[in-house]
């Protein structure tokens, strides 16, 4: 099923390009990829033989056979150097899809676009892209079910990066912002029961970002 946050992840990538979707699980990006004329080929991965074979059935239910290969494995294992432009990375922890990064720099090196809609870390990831030669060249949000979920666009390229980022224009900002303080506030309670806590450099860097948050 293609919701509004798999919408979001496909709406970055560029036309015509050869994507590879990294923990293709269903394959429903993949399909939709490929449907809709982003990508002329798929490749799609997944660690798991259950996943992939729910992603074999209905690729091919879809018709698409011929477009989307499937393949088993490890992260960016499964791919070899320039075989496609582009990596989508969905629905995975932000800490996973930095070790999965990580752990292949040569493939890496070889793909023009990233995009990675990591479930939690979102900081920890962008800072990972920054430090490792990524230009954040777009973020989107997306709401799933009262969940508000964030989309980026990581380019090798400076010129990709927009003036504007979507998330900057989006109707959800101000409830992705307002959910965002509510969790920090939470840390902040839970922290403020212990002094050592409260004493603590992290504890001030929350309050501030708490802060800077309310004046958007
Ligand atoms: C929650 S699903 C997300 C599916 C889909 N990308 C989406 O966004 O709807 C995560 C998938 O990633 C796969 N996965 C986890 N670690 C992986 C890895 N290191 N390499 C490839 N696939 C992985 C899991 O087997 C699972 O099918």
């Amino acid at each position: 099923m293609i919701d509004s946050r798999i919408k979001a992840v496909l709406n970055f990538v560029e036309k015509n390009s050869r994507v590879a979707d990294i923990g293709a699980d269903h394959g429903y990006l993949s399909i939709e990829l490929v449907k809709s004329g982003r990508a002329s080929f798929v490749i799609a991965s997944d660690k798991n033989s259950g996943p992939l074979d729910a992603a074999k059935k209905n690729i091919s239910a879809a018709g698409l056979s011929d477009f989307i290969e499937v393949r088993l494995g490890d992260g960016l294992k499964v791919l070899r150097e320039g075989e496609v432009e582009t990596i989508c990375i969905a629905g995975m922890g932000g800490a996973l899809i930095v070790e999965i990064l990580s752990d292949s720099p040569e493939i890496l090196k070889s793909v023009q676009q990233l995009i990675l809609q990591p479930m939690n870390a979102t900081e920890k990831l962008l800072e990972w892209l920054k430090n490792n030669d990524r230009y954040i060249a777009d973020i989107d949000l997306a709401e799933v079910g009262g969940i508000i979920y964030e989309i980026i666009s990581a380019a090798k390229n400076p010129a990709r990066v927009s003036a504007v980022m979507k998330k900057e224009k989006s109707p959800l900002l101000k409830k992705f912002t307002a959910q965002k303080i509510s969790k920090l506030q939470k840390v902040l309670a839970e922290m403020s029961k212990s002094p050592a806590a409260v004493a603590s450099e992290k504890f001030k860097k929350i309050q501030a970002e708490i802060e800077s948050l309310k004046q958007k």
